[in-house]
């Protein structure tokens, strides 16, 4: 696939088919992925590829507590509210608004049946066959790894189109860390940074029909000089 258009046609696929991913291509596709750049080639990130019955077990327990109304607690705090996004303003709520007008008018979702339809599919990680989480050793105390974990879940998205995969990139994957650590042995001496849902797209589902828009560049750029 050409470098462009993998770019273009890379979306976030929140529907999965229930076929696993084998270990053997997520580590070919992890080879490839972390040849990202990072600053001073720290190469940061580490990955807890979860599958099996240990994900089975997460997705129970992130269900658990999100159905008691636990506040998410990532170890990159996002905002105080209980919903899924921080509280925005201005043009960043309008887009988050269309973001969720598309998703929720393609799948029917309104008031009553947004928690089961949405919020429920959202914490069971769209009941993806795998999810990578992305750490950094606390060691490294500055933010500035996570810029180069940003790049490196970026060429994980692109590298998997090219393995036929789709991803998701999660913060709810990262919501709530104590269950990562108690259940898939995360040590507390990693940051947990992002996570991503990871296997074959369910292309009949009709959320994968999404097409998410972007701002026009030239709404966006300043020329000086
Ligand atoms: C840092 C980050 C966190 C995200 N967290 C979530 C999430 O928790 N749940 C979700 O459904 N999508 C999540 N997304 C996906 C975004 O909603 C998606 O990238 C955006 O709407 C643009 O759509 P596209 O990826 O299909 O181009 C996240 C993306 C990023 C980069």
């Amino acid at each position: 696939m050409e470098l462009i258009e993998g770019i273009l046609s890379r979306r976030s696929i929140r529907a999965f088919k229930p076929e696993e991913v084998p270990e053997k291509l997520i580590i070919e596709l992890l080879e490839i992925a972390t040849h990202a750049p990072s600053a001073v080639n720290l190469q940061p990130w580490e990955f807890f590829v979860i599958k099996g019955n240990v994900l089975s077990d997460l997705k129970a327990a992130y269900l658990h507590d999100y159905r008691r109304g636990e506040l998410p607690n990532p170890d990159i705090p996002v905002g105080q509210t209980r919903d899924i996004a921080p509280v925005l303003e201005g043009v960043y709520k309008e887009r988050q608004v269309a973001l969720a007008k598309q998703i929720f008018g393609t799948m029917d979702i309104n008031k009553a049946n947004k928690k089961e339809k949405w919020s429920e599919r959202m914490v069971q990680f769209y009941y993806a066959p795998a999810i990578i989480v992305i750490v950094v050793d606390r060691i490294l105390q500055s933010d500035w790894p996570i810029l180069d974990v940003g790049l490196v879940a970026e060429n994980i998205a692109l590298c998997a189109l090219e393995f036929g995969l789709g991803t998701c990139i999660m913060r709810a994957i990262v919501d709530y860390p104590e269950n990562l650590r108690k259940i898939a042995l995360i040590p507390e001496s990693k940051r947990i940074i992002i996570g991503l849902a990871i296997g074959s797209p369910d292309w009949d589902h009709p959320i994968a029909r999404i097409n998410t828009d972007r701002e026009k560049v030239q709404n966006l750029v300043t020329f000086a000089g």
